[in-house]
């Protein structure tokens, strides 16, 4: 269970801890320190805003679960024009380069994106990264010869994607469904809680924004985690426990072109209020 614990010399009883805490369970007693309202700590999410946040830095949470904070501390910005070009520029890659990413470098990205928002502060998206990229292959033939049956007995699949035409690209060599990507990060989330695959979805679009910066592309992979979620013997061979449910996925790999300008898109659809 969540604690805080207070450093009496530091705390100026600023009350900055009380007001950001989400479950208003941080007090601060008169002519005391603050504490978690008694019997509370098991409400805590250990969402770590008032350790975070306090300008003295007087406050520690602390949980089993959690890890020290390895990184410097201090607020990151970046001015909105750059961020703004980095964002429009962010493309879904679909050609990328023979190379391997080194897992150092995936490490470094999950690290970064392990800091996506969870409901609750759950922290709960289970990732199954398929490095090898033979295994990749392998898992997408399967997915291929999944879709090759269902066209053929007739299932509602060839409709909704052009079954035939991605099946035709595969046996021609092309790979419709990774793209070629040397590897695959799937997100998973366990079925019992109801918020689990938003916070799959979030994560991973941590991981398509940072890509870029460590010079890889990224795209989701939806045909291939449909394929994972409609074929069992691929379920199978991933090897997922039976409570992680595949969310989506991303192809992950150095990308091979190098775009020059932000395609066009539509105007936001907004409803002003
Ligand atoms: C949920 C989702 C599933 C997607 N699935 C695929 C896919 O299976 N294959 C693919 O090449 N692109 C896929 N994409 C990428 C979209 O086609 C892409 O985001 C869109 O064309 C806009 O391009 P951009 O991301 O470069 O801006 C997917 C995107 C999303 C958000």
């Amino acid at each position: 269970m969540p604690q805080i614990f207070i450093n009496e010399q530091n705390c100026t009883r600023c009350g900055i801890c009380v007001s950001l805490c989400p479950y208003r369970i941080v007090v601060l007693p008169d002519g005391g320190l603050p504490c978690h309202v008694q019997g509370a700590s098991e409400r805590c999410i250990a969402c770590g805003h008032c350790e975070a946040a306090c300008p003295s830095g007087a406050i520690v949470v602390n949980d089993a679960r959690l890890v020290p904070m390895p990184y410097a501390s201090g607020v990151a910005e970046i001015e909105p024009a750059r961020l703004g070009a980095y964002l429009r520029m962010r493309r879904s890659i679909r050609r990328y380069r023979e190379e391997p990413v080194e897992r150092t470098t995936i490490e470094q990205l999950m690290d970064i994106v392990r800091f996506a928002p969870t409901g609750r502060n759950r922290q709960d998206v289970h990732w199954f990264i398929i490095q090898d990229t033979r295994e990749l292959r392998r898992l997408t033939e399967m997915a291929i010869d999944w879709m090759r049956e269902s066209s053929a007995a007739g299932s509602s699949l060839a409709a909704r994607f052009n079954v035939q035409g991605m099946v035709r690209a595969w046996e021609e060599g092309r790979d419709p469904l990774c793209q070629h990507a040397p590897h695959l990060v799937i997100a998973c989330a366990r079925e019992d809680n109801p918020v689990a695959g938003t916070n799959a979805v979030i994560a991973l679009a941590h991981l398509d924004i940072i890509a870029p910066a460590f010079g890889l592309g990224a795209c989701w992979g939806g045909i291939f985690i449909f394929a994972v979620q409609g074929c069992e013997p691929l379920r199978a061979a991933l090897g997922l426990p039976p409570e992680h449910v595949p969310i989506h996925c991303m192809m992950l790999g150095y990308p091979a072109i190098h775009y020059q300008r932000a395609p066009k898109r539509n105007p936001s659809d907004i409803v002003w209020r």
